[in-house]
């Protein structure tokens, strides 16, 4: 049984804190569906105010929707659209404090407000996956949350690659 209590004072403990779970938590595990799964549900429960947390894969040259917490979200995103798509075309996270002002975005749940995404990069460079957090609060992520979850990206592109 895995029991992560993550209670932090402050976001850089937070994180820091939650990075190392996950460093742990896929640590010796091959399979990327199965690390993608385990960390979706612990960022999910680590996170306060998220209504969907999870990837999307690169599977030839597309995203395609893989494990997530959260209600069930549309499957295939081009790169270059929506914010999704902007992380996967640019490799540079995308942090929306107000996604109706966000050109192309895909609303795939209406109660979201604001999105968080960070590519995640493998050894050679290339695109392996975007991790995709949403908040039904307005500008929900700072740029605290953008180097956390920067630095989570760094864990799964080890795990992942
Ligand atoms: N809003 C995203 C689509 C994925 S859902 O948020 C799960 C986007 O604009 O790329």
């Amino acid at each position: 049984m895995y029991d992560f209590k993550i209670a932090a004072a402050d976001k850089a403990t937070l994180y820091r804190d939650l990075a190392s779970a996950l460093d742990g938590l896929v640590a010796g595990e091959p399979d990327p569906v199965a690390n993608m799964a385990n960390a979706a549900a612990l960022i999910w429960e680590t996170l306060p105010d998220l209504n969907w947390c999870g990837f999307y894969r690169n599977v030839g040259g597309e995203l395609v929707v893989g494990p997530f917490q959260g209600r069930p979200a549309c499957i295939r995103i081009k790169f270059g659209d929506g914010v999704c798509g902007a992380a996967a075309a640019t490799l540079q996270a995308q942090r929306v404090d107000d996604v109706h002002a966000f050109p192309g975005h895909i609303a795939c749940d209406a109660a979201s407000r604001s999105e968080l995404v960070v590519p995640i990069v493998g050894g050679d460079g290339n695109l392996l996956a975007v991790l995709d957090l949403d908040s039904p609060e307005p500008a929900r992520f700072d740029a605290e949350d953008e180097a956390g979850c920067v630095r989570l990206a760094e864990v799964l592109a080890r795990a992942l690659d």
